[in-house]
């Protein structure tokens, strides 16, 4: 199909873009220093305004994207206000883009439990004692925060998962692969969910 569109091999010839997310995805775990899961998520408040920040992927299925974070912080708030997001990776290993647009849903209690129990002591103590983007008075108060916490929970296998944080899947209704082509004439292949099944276009630069 992609030969039809005259793209690069590298697109693949997959109806599916999830298929090619994950191929390429493999391709910048082998390539990129760190993180090759690190994305931008952006969401928009309650007035309009948009911000944005970087998260790491932590789940895909067919369903869609996962992260994890406290619900109570800014960007749990806009969530809760607008459950609407994009996501962007850039693999600079790669010079590729993906961007993804969809709708967001808390994930389950199974599932944000068992991510949460797969996580190290000291991050899910630090769920405990971070309350997420609100104002911090000095550092020291969030370490006592920490000590206070690791006293409640000395138990590493028997550390509870706070109630404010969990998983948010998107679940996209678009996904943009983009790749570098010299003398910037890149390229652009777009997937759209329309009832249920994925349509391709290709995009001007
Ligand atoms: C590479 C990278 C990965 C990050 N991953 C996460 C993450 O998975 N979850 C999270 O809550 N914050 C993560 N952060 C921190 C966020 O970027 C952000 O500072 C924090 O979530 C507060 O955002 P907010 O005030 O918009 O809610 C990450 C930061 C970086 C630089």
């Amino acid at each position: 199909m992609n030969e039809k569109l005259g793209l690069d091999p590298a697109f693949l010839n997959e109806e599916n873009p999830y298929n090619l997310f994950k191929i390429w995805m493999k391709e910048a775990e082998k390539s990129e220093i760190n993180d090759p899961n690190a994305l931008s998520v952006a969401t928009v408040d309650s007035a309009g305004q948009p911000d944005n920040r970087m998260v790491l992927l932590k789940g895909l299925t067919e369903k869609g994207f996962v992260f994890y974070t406290n619900l109570e912080s800014k960007k749990g708030k806009d969530l809760k206000a607008n459950p609407k997001a994009s996501m962007c990776f850039h693999w600079k290993s790669l010079q590729r883009q993906v961007r993804i647009q969809g709708s967001v849903a808390l994930v389950d209690n199974q599932t944000a439990d068992e991510y949460y129990n797969s996580r190290a002591y000291e991050s899910r103590i630090g769920a405990w004692a971070s309350t997420q983007s609100e104002v911090m008075q000095t550092r020291d108060e969030f370490e006592k925060k920490v000590e206070e916490f690791k006293k409640k929970y000395p138990d590493p296998n028997n550390v509870p998962r706070p109630s404010y944080w969990s998983g948010w899947l998107l679940s996209p209704y678009k996904i943009e692969f983009w790749m570098d082509v010299k003398n910037r004439l890149h390229q652009r292949l777009c997937y759209s969910n329309i009832g249920n099944a994925w349509h391709q276009e290709i995009l001007y630069p």
